[in-house]
């Protein structure tokens, strides 16, 4: 498709060089992959709609003092981002028991939790993400003190002002996966919100009916109607206005 030289590909983005020293281009793809890559799926336009939500919320958190990679929307499917050092670390978010926490805890699904948790996960090598404590963190280098700190601040921000406004639009956001990453000024690093934030990362319910989920549950439990639901999403945000519009803009892309 392009001569661009490619960074890095993932399970649903690939990150090619960027036009200038010190940034990327981070390309939104169809695919869906589950179930440590056991269940794997095309999507159609689910990159699309990614794409325009990630730039929404970054676009938003950028607005608020959130420091996050994002530059600008490229085209349908990219972004440009700021090239920054990624802190080999997954930090979970949770409102509502779900997912891997009931499992752990052996908590039933929709429970309250008392307050937002913030957790650290670490992917091996074998790609097993496994959820570690401050302790591995600084053990091993991961990440400082001072980063733990700055992170867990950061995702409590991310966290308020994602619940704000799915709230605003009849979603309830559940919970949340977030990566950051080090951008060096002047031989200063700061933690900067990177990756994506997306009904690909997000727990989203339906405020009126818990059981409909907009989110990527709907892939993994074989729920179906996933671009819908994502489309839904961004619908209800304002973002596109209806399933043709995305069709439309997604030939164009
Ligand atoms: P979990 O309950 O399965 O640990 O998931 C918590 C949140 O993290 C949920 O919003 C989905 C998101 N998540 C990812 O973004 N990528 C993943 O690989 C997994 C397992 C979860």
């Amino acid at each position: 498709m392009s001569r661009r030289k490619k960074i890095y590909e993932g399970a649903a983005k690939i990150l090619y060089e960027g036009p200038e020293p010190g940034t990327l281009i981070q390309h939104f793809k169809d695919d869906g992959i589950a179930l440590n890559t056991q269940k794997q799926e095309i999507i159609e336009g689910k990159g699309v709609i990614n794409n325009r939500i990630s730039e929404f919320v970054m676009t938003n958190l950028n607005a608020i003092g959130v420091p996050t990679h994002f530059i600008r929307r490229i085209n349908m499917r990219e972004q440009l981002i700021r090239e920054v050092e990624v802190i080999p670390l997954e930090i979970k978010c949770r409102n509502v028991a779900a997912g891997s926490f009931c499992e752990r805890l052996g908590l039933p699904e929709g429970q309250i939790l008392p307050r937002s948790i913030v957790e650290f996960y670490f992917k091996t090598e074998q790609g097993n993400v496994t959820l570690v404590s401050e302790e591995h963190v600084t053990a091993f280098n991961w990440a400082s003190t001072q980063e733990i700190d700055d992170i867990i601040a950061l995702t409590l921000r991310v966290n308020d002002f994602l619940y704000g406004m799915f709230s605003a639009v009849g979603i309830r956001l559940v919970d949340f996966r977030v990566e950051y990453g080090r951008l060096y000024e002047n031989d200063m690093a700061r933690t900067v919100l990177a990756d994506e934030i997306s009904p690909d990362s997000c727990r989203l319910w339906d405020v009126l009916d818990n059981n409909n989920r907009l989110d990527k549950d709907r892939f993994r439990q074989d729920r179906g109607m996933i671009g819908e639901a994502y489309t839904e999403v961004a619908r209800r945000l304002g973002i596109v206005k209806d399933h043709r519009l995305v069709a439309a803009q997604n030939e164009g892309a």
